[in-house]
């Protein structure tokens, strides 16, 4: 008899807790409190949906989780029937050789972009700012990192882009170098020179991947940067499902039409990577945010953003004590995202304040700024709130008081490696307290969500510079 099961008598009992669902409760009691949105996902709880998709959502629900090989839907691996049309039809919209739906999210495109593009031992030259998936790659391939220190916006405590000049050089000084991969934009939405870093790439028959995640609406509007594809990457993941109004969890990997990656091993490696049983719902939203973003309406959304951010930056930059990234000659920026900071608050408690005083929730802090995202979905009445919030909190003498929001955030710190991510990660290992772990080697990918950069990689020594950084973890696993 399972022991959450009793018998008593005649009787079948359930313990109480197993006829609950925690999940089910703490949705019914988020959608019975909406917030002000300022984050992914960018259709804000449905705001932006193709009215089609909208409707079969209200109608059916649950009917629409279908197994994917009936009624010609088709099938993921490879792609047959309406979903191999409907994938088509984006790589269309993104000016691809080819595109290919990804489910878990664009991690599941960086572990393809490593499991295609490098061997075991291969070098490669990578943004040290990449997100946690494109090192699990590396352990799951066996290649070897050399990191890529971006420029440090110290003032701001975020990394900055990458420059053509740098990576030339590393190049030179790495003429092994099979794979060169970086991070553009940055989360705070920060854009490097893609075209010029192309050309260096393409000039050694380096591949050049790009993980645009946070650009993902950039190919469906001539008003936004050019997408890395038009640029020259010979690969590119977005995020659909961040900004550009998919579901989460669904995301693309392209090729470029001039790509040095070979298609076809890409396609085997997506196969390995993917479910068995994708998602017939998450498929349908890429579908429908492609038509919906290509629609007039859709493109009257992403104008709107776009102005909305304008607006929003117009507004701060009149407030006493705000400061916000702007851009310059040197610093291009992603152009629905507003990074600022309050002088005299930490990043942390800016959002906390925003969240518990006035029901807004922004996309992520950090240990001097604050992320907003100005999304298709965003509502106008919402874009006040923000404004008048930030103003009433730059103007009260608030402080920084609390444990959690002196937490640090994000170390700009050069990496010392002593191992492969992948040999450090299969090593003995061992769990210590943190503060012990000084001078050892670390055996795990240490990284916060968001942004999911991480910390410490496995095969890296920690140093005392590190323990700020790492106050919420009392244990390392450690090499023995
Ligand atoms: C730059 C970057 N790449 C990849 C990812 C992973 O994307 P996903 O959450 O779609 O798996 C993220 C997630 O935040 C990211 O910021």
């Amino acid at each position: 008899m399972k022991k959450n099961i009793l018998q008593t008598g005649n009787n079948t009992e359930i313990k109480k807790t197993q006829t609950e669902a925690p999940i089910i409760s703490a949705l019914e009691r988020f959608v019975s409190n909406p917030t002000k949105q300022f984050h992914i996902p960018a259709h804000t709880k449905g705001n932006c949906l193709l009215d089609e998709f909208k409707s079969l959502i209200n109608r059916h629900g649950a009917f629409l989780d279908c197994t994917d090989e009936f009624n010609n839907i088709g099938t993921l691996n490879p792609a047959t029937g309406a979903i191999k049309k409907a994938q088509d039809l984006m790589a269309e919209a993104m000016n691809a050789k080819r595109t290919f739906f990804l489910l878990n999210g664009s991690s599941i495109g960086n572990f393809a972009i490593a499991m295609t593009c490098t061997k075991p031992n291969s070098k490669v030259l990578i943004g040290r700012n990449c997100h946690r998936s494109a090192l699990t790659g590396l352990i799951m391939t066996g290649a070897n990192p050399v990191w890529l220190t971006p420029e440090k916006l110290d003032d701001w405590s975020i990394w900055g882009g990458i420059s053509p000049e740098f990576i030339e050089k590393k190049l030179t000084l790495n003429p092994d170098t099979s794979l060169v991969w970086i991070t553009s934009p940055t989360y705070e939405g920060i854009i490097s020179d893609i075209e010029k870093i192309a050309d260096i790439c393409h000039k050694k028959g380096v591949i050049l991947a790009v993980d645009e995640a946070h650009g993902a609406l950039w190919n469906f509007s001539e008003n936004l940067p050019k997408s890395a594809l038009e640029l020259g990457a010979d690969v590119v993941v977005h995020s659909m499902h961040k900004t550009a109004g998919s579901f989460s969890q669904s995301s693309m990997l392209s090729l470029a039409k001039n790509s040095l990656v070979n298609e076809h091993l890409m396609e085997h490696s997506l196969k390995l990577l993917h479910t068995t049983s994708p998602s017939v719902m998450l498929l349908a939203s890429l579908d429908a945010a492609r038509a919906y973003l290509m629609s007039e309406e859709g493109q009257n959304k992403i104008n709107k953003a776009i102005q909305t951010t304008v607006y929003i930056k117009s507004k701060l930059r009149n407030i006493h004590n705000v400061e916000i990234l702007e851009e310059n000659q040197w610093l291009k920026l992603e152009p629905t995202r507003v990074y600022f900071k309050i002088r005299g608050l930490k990043g942390r408690k800016i959002e906390n304040l925003l969240k518990l005083n006035y029901n807004i929730e922004i996309e992520a802090s950090t240990d001097y700024g604050v992320l907003a995202l100005c999304n298709i979905g965003t509502r106008e009445e919402d874009v006040s709130c923000l404004i008048n919030a930030i103003r009433e909190i730059a103007n009260e003498k608030y402080e920084d008081l609390s444990y959690l929001e002196n937490c640090k955030f994000m170390p700009l710190l050069e990496p010392q490696i002593i191992m492969s991510p992948q040999k450090a990660f299969y090593h003995e290992q061992e769990i210590i307290p943190t503060q012990e772990a000084v001078g050892r080697i670390c055996a795990e990918l240490i990284a916060e969500c968001p942004p999911g950069i991480f910390i410490l990689a496995p095969g890296e020594l920690i140093k005392k510079e590190h323990l700020p950084y790492l106050e919420n973890y009392k244990t390392l696993s450690v090499l023995k």
